[in-house]
C-alpha cells in the first residue's frame, strides 16, 4: 500500500504532505509516514528546514477516532511528535482547513506554525469524551499560557487563525492561495536560529503565579460540564503543566487519557459522534441523488416558531419571504426576530453590521402571491389538520412547480398534509425544536411519496443551517414526540400513585437532563391548550389552570418562583394532587428514585424499540441523535438506545416487567439475541 505521506524538496526545505481523504486522520500509516519524513529529513545534510502541510480540504483533523478501543500499531502519536520536536532543524507548520485534536497536536510540536486566515485550531477532545493524548495539554499551556489554554482544551471549540495568533500559538497568517510557497519562505527565514520548543516552555508560570486560576475556571463552567468526565480532567491537565515538569506533565494526562478512554462515558460520545454523521444519511437514497438548489425560503407564520426558522435562514446568507395573515402579527414576529439578533450582538457573538445584513434578507409579506417564487417554503401555523391543509392547498396553486413545501408540524400525518397537494411528493415534515433559532434539532419527515431528491436536498440544508437532522417516517408525533408522550405519561402516574413532582424531577436531572418535566411545563406554560372553564377539572393540570397557576410567566405553576425564578416545591400544589390522587381513588405510596428513573426511562426505550420495529426510524443511533438534540438527553450516555445497549438490554426487558409495563417483542428479541440494537 502506497504510503499517505509524501515528500517534496524545495531548495534546502523538505516539505512534508499528506494525502489521507477525507480529513487527513492520523491514523497507523500516516503517523508512520509521518516519522518517515522526519528521518529522511534528520538525515540529509542539504535539507535544512521542514514544512508540514495537508492536501485536501484539511490540515490533520485529528486522531483516527476509527482505531480508538483497537489494539494499538505503533508508532503511536506522542512518539512521532516527540522526533519531530526534537529535530534542530526548523519545522513548521502550515494549516489550512481545521488543525484539531491530534492535528493541533501535531501543530504544537512543530516549532513554528503558520496558517491561512480561514483555518481553525482546536482540542476538542473532550466532546469525544477524552483529553489531548499526545501532549497537547503541556504543549498548549507551555506555548500560549495556562489562562489562554483552558477553555481551549476544556471547552473544546476551535478558534480562528487571527484569534490563535493573538494568544501565540499561530506565529504567522499567510495568503489563502499561497500557503506552501508562503511556509517555505518563513521556514527559510528561520533558518540558522535556536528551534523554539513548545515542551520547553513555561505556561507563562500562570499556574504558579495564581494558585486560584483553575478553580475560578472550574466554577465559571460549572453548568456547561455538569455530569461530564472529561472537562474536570482536562483542568487537571492544564493544571499539571503548570505545576510539574514536562514529562511529569505528559505522564499525567496519559493517565488520564487511559482512563477516560477506558470509561463508559467516551464509548457514548464516540458512539455519538459518528451517530451524528449516520443521521444525515438515508440508506435508500443515492448518494449522488441531484439536489434542489435552495435560493429563497418562504416561511408561513412570523410567531415564535415562524420567526426563529427563518432566523436560520438569513443566518445562514439565504432570504427568507415571511408571510403573516395581518399586519401587527407581522410587525410584531420581525420585531421580535431583529431584538432577538440584536441580543445576541450585545453579547458580542454577532456585529451589527451582521445584524443588518441579516434582517436586511428579510422580506415581510401580506400576500401568498409573494411566495411563487421561494425553492422552499416552511409553514409554521396553527397546529391543525383543517388549517395545515388549507395552507398546503393555497401553497400548491401559488408556488412554483418544482419547489419544496414543507410542514413543520410536530405530530401532525404529514401523508394527509401532502395529499392536499397535487405535489405530494414534494411535501416533506421539518420539524424544528423550540427556540428553532437556538436548537439544533431537526426532524425530517418523510412522507410516503417523498422524492430522494427533496430528502437529499433537506438533509444537505439542515448542514448550512448548522441543524443536525434525523429522518423520521411517518408515525403521531414522530420518534421524539412520540417517546416523550411515553415519558410524560409514566410522570403523570407516578405523581397519582404518591411520588413527589419535584423528585420526578430531581431523578431527570440527576441523570443529567436540563430539567424535568414538571419544570418543563412550567417554562412552557401550564395553560397552553387548556379549556379556559376553571369549573371542569378532569386532569392535575387543569386543576392548575383553574386557581391561575399557569406556570413561570405567573410566578406559579407545579413550583412557586420568586423574582430571580429560583423554584421551590409547593404546598398548594402537593394537596391539588392528593386531593386528585383521592378523588380518582388512586392509592398514595411512597417510591423510590430508582423506582422513578426506571419508569420514567424504560418506557422511552421500549417506545424506541417500536419505532425501529415499524421502520420509522431508520437506525437506533438516529433515535440517540433525536434525543440528544431535541430534549437534553445527556451526552455521557449516547442516548437512550446506547444507554439502554451499556446498562443491559435484558435489564430494561426485566425493569418493565417488574412495574407491569408493556414490553415490545422487538425489544424482547434484541434483548435475548445480541443485546444491541443496530
Ligand atoms: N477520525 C476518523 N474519521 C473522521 C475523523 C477522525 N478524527 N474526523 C472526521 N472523520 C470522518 C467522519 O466520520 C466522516 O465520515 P463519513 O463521511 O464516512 O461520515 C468524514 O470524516 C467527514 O467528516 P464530517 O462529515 O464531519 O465533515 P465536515 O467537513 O462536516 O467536518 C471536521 C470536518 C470539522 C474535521 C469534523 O469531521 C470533525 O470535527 N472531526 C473530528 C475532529 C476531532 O474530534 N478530532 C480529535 C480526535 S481525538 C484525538 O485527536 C486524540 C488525540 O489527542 C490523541
Amino acid at each position: 500500500m502506497t504510503s499517505p505521506i509524501r515528500t517534496e524538496r524545495h531548495d534546502n526545505v523538505l516539505v512534508v504532505i499528506s494525502d489521507n481523504p477525507p480529513v487527513n486522520a492520523l491514523g497507523q500509516a500516516v503517523r508512520a509516514g509521518l516519522k518517515d519524513a522526519i528521518e529522511e529529513a534528520m538525515s540529509d545534510d542539504a535539507i535544512e528546514a521542514v514544512v508540514i502541510r495537508c492536501d485536501g480540504r484539511t490540515f490533520f483533523a485529528g486522531a483516527d477516532i476509527t482505531e480508538f478501543g483497537k489494539p494499538p500499531v505503533g508508532p503511536n502519536l506522542p512518539e512521532t511528535l516527540d522526533a519531530m520536536e526534537a529535530s534542530d532543524k526548523p519545522v513548521v507548520a502550515a494549516i489550512h482547513g481545521t488543525a484539531l485534536g491530534g492535528g493541533c497536536e501535531v501543530a504544537l510540536a512543530c516549532h513554528y506554525r503558520v496558517a491561512v486566515p480561514s483555518a481553525k485550531l482546536g482540542l476538542p477532545e473532550v466532546k469525544l469524551g477524552l483529553i489531548p493524548g499526545a501532549a497537547g495539554t503541556q504543549r498548549l499551556p507551555r506555548l500560549v499560557g495556562a489562562e489562554a489554554a483552558l477553555p481551549l482544551v476544556v471547552g473544546g471549540n476551535p478558534i480562528s487563525a487571527r484569534k490563535a495568533q493573538g494568544i501565540g500559538l499561530v506565529d504567522e497568517i499567510v495568503g489563502e492561495d499561497s500557503l506552501e510557497a508562503d511556509a517555505i519562505a518563513f521556514a527559510k527565514s528561520k533558518i540558522g536560529q535556536p528551534v523554539p520548543r513548545a515542551s520547553e516552555g513555561t505556561a507563562n508560570g500562570d499556574g504558579v503565579r495564581d494558585p486560584d486560576l483553575f478553580d475560578r475556571f472550574r466554577a465559571s463552567q460549572a453548568r456547561k460540564i455538569r455530569g461530564f468526565d472529561a472537562p474536570n480532567a482536562a483542568i487537571e491537565a492544564v493544571k499539571a503543566a503548570g505545576t510539574m515538569s514536562y514529562a511529569e506533565g505528559v505522564k499525567k494526562e496519559r493517565e488520564l487519557f487511559t482512563e477516560l478512554m477506558s470509561g463508559t462515558q467516551s464509548a457514548a460520545m464516540r458512539h455519538y459522534f459518528f451517530a451524528e454523521r449516520a443521521a444525515n444519511k438515508i440508506d435508500d437514497v443515492p448518494k449522488d441523488t441531484p439536489l434542489i438548489p435552495i435560493k429563497k425560503v418562504g416561511v408561513i407564520g412570523a410567531g415564535t416558531m415562524g420567526g426563529g426558522i427563518s432566523m436560520n435562514f438569513l443566518s445562514a446568507g439565504i432570504p427568507v419571504t415571511i408571510l403573516e395573515m395581518s399586519q401587527d402579527a407581522l410587525d410584531r414576529g420581525t420585531g421580535t426576530m431583529r431584538k432577538n439578533y440584536e441580543n445576541t450582538a450585545k453579547k458580542g457573538r454577532m456585529t451589527a453590521d451582521q445584524v443588518e445584513q441579516a434582517m436586511g434578507l428579510l422580506t415581510p409579506t401580506l400576500s401568498y402571491d409573494d411566495l411563487a417564487d421561494c425553492d422552499l417554503v416552511i409553514e409554521a401555523v396553527y397546529e391543525s389538520m383543517d388549517v395545515k391543509k388549507e395552507v398546503f392547498g393555497k401553497l400548491d396553486e401559488v408556488v412554483k412547480q418544482g419547489a419544496i413545501l414543507a410542514s413543520n408540524t410536530s405530530y401532525l400525518d404529514v401523508n394527509e398534509i401532502a395529499a392536499a397537494t397535487q405535489r405530494p411528493g414534494y411535501v416533506v415534515g421539518m420539524h424544528f425544536f423550540s427556540p428553532a433559532n437556538i436548537m439544533k434539532l431537526l426532524e425530517v419527515v418523510r412522507g410516503e411519496k417523498t422524492r430522494d431528491d427533496v430528502l437529499a436536498t433537506v438533509m444537505k440544508l439542515s448542514k448550512t443551517i448548522g441543524k443536525v437532522a434525523a429522518v423520521s417516517g411517518v408515525c403521531p408525533g414522530f420518534i421524539g414526540n412520540r417517546m416523550l408522550s411515553k415519558r410524560q405519561e409514566q410522570a403523570n402516574a407516578l405523581i397519582m400513585e404518591g411520588a413527589n413532582y419535584w423528585e420526578v424531577d430531581e431523578v431527570l436531572l440527576d441523570f443529567g437532563f436540563p430539567m424535568g418535566p414538571f419544570q418543563m411545563g412550567d417554562l412552557a406554560g401550564i395553560d397552553i391548550g387548556w379549556h379556559r372553564d376553571p369549573s371542569k377539572v378532569t386532569t392535575v393540570r387543569e386543576a392548575l389552570c383553574a386557581v391561575g397557576r399557569f406556570g413561570q410567566k405567573a410566578g406559579k405553576g407545579f413550583y412557586d418562583y420568586d423574582e430571580a425564578r429560583q423554584r421551590t416545591p409547593s404546598d398548594e400544589v402537593k394537596q391539588i394532587i392528593a386531593d386528585f390522587a383521592a378523588k380518582e381513588g388512586k392509592e398514595q405510596r411512597e417510591i423510590l428514585k430508582d423506582e422513578i428513573r426506571e419508569r420514567l426511562l424504560y418506557p422511552m426505550v421500549n417506545e424506541g424499540a417500536k419505532i425501529l420495529e415499524e421502520g420509522m426510524a431508520q437506525r437506533a443511533s438516529d433515535i440517540d441523535v433525536v434525543w440528544i438534540n431535541g430534549y437534553g438527553w445527556p451526552l455521557y450516555t449516547g442516548g437512550p438506545m446506547f444507554w439502554a445497549q451499556t446498562i443491559g438490554l435484558d435489564k430494561v426487558v426485566e425493569g418493565l416487567e417488574k412495574h407491569d409495563l408493556p414490553v415490545s417483542n422487538y425489544l424482547r428479541e434484541r434483548s435475548a439475541g445480541s443485546g444491541k440494537f443496530d
